[in-house]
């Protein structure tokens, strides 16, 4: 059973890490850069930072944010795209300057492809790399939108969606058959070098992709062991993972 109370301890816990950094940044004259998750995990989260910025003037002016992946050729104002996603849920609300949001778009030419990723890429780097990288998990070990075969050294690109990824958006979607395909998503080597990574997981549904991502081998068809790589991972989650 979901435990309403763990997930708002973590998203409470993670927004107040968010806070300090951000604060600490904005004291040394610095910017933050903030890599950012979309589906249900961490609506929690963006409810409290949006309540930080409310009631404890919690400034997003000198914060960068880069989305972890969208869907390849929804519009934008598509009500399952993560553009729309991102601003119903957080940016609508907070003082973030518009220029410093980045998501991955949904409308790029395949001729085109190639050079956008790379610059996507570049972007973050040339900020400085990702500061707090916020993750959720799909059923399958996916992460953002590395599907299972992911590289653990892939970098921003598109991808063909996972079938159980599709079968879990086929809901929002009204059918499995009216799911995008493809996506662009940031890959592997990008999560991985972010400086500190929260992998948000709830619900028994996650139970044994996080178990295996965190116990099992590191392993391509499951791209979220390869975060056993990284030295600076917090999970969150409401469950035991060494119960059955
Ligand atoms: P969810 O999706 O937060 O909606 O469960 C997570 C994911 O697929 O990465």
């Amino acid at each position: 059973m979901i435990s309403q109370d763990t997930i708002d301890n973590h998203a409470k816990l993670i927004a107040f890490q968010i806070f300090t950094a951000i604060e600490q940044k904005k004291q040394n004259n610095e910017h933050l850069v903030l890599g950012l998750a979309t589906g249900s995990t961490p609506i929690p989260l963006y409810q409290e930072l949006i309540r930080l910025h409310q009631e404890a003037n919690l400034s997003f002016e000198n914060v960068y944010t880069f989305n972890l992946d969208e869907y390849c050729g929804l519009s934008e104002n598509h009500s399952e795209s993560y553009h729309y996603f991102m601003h119903k849920h957080l940016f609508d609300h907070i003082d973030i300057p518009t220029k410093n949001i980045f998501i991955p778009s949904s409308k790029v030419e395949p001729v085109f492809l190639k050079d956008y990723c790379v610059g996507y890429e570049k972007h973050i780097q040339e900020l400085g790399g990702i500061d707090i990288q916020i993750l959720g998990i799909g059923r399958n070990g996916h992460i953002g939108f590395n599907e299972p075969g992911s590289s653990g050294v892939s970098i921003t690109r598109k991808i063909e969606l996972h079938h159980i990824t599709k079968r879990d958006a086929a809901s929002a979607f009204g059918g499995f058959d009216f799911v995008p395909t493809h996506a662009i998503t940031m890959g592997m080597k990008t999560i991985l070098s972010a400086k500190q990574i929260y992998l948000m997981a709830f619900g028994e549904n996650k139970k044994q992709a996080i178990k295996q991502a965190i116990l099992g081998d590191i392993t391509d068809e499951l791209p979220a062991s390869f975060l056993q790589h990284h030295n600076n991972v917090s999970y969150c989650v409401d469950f035991n993972i060494n119960t059955k």
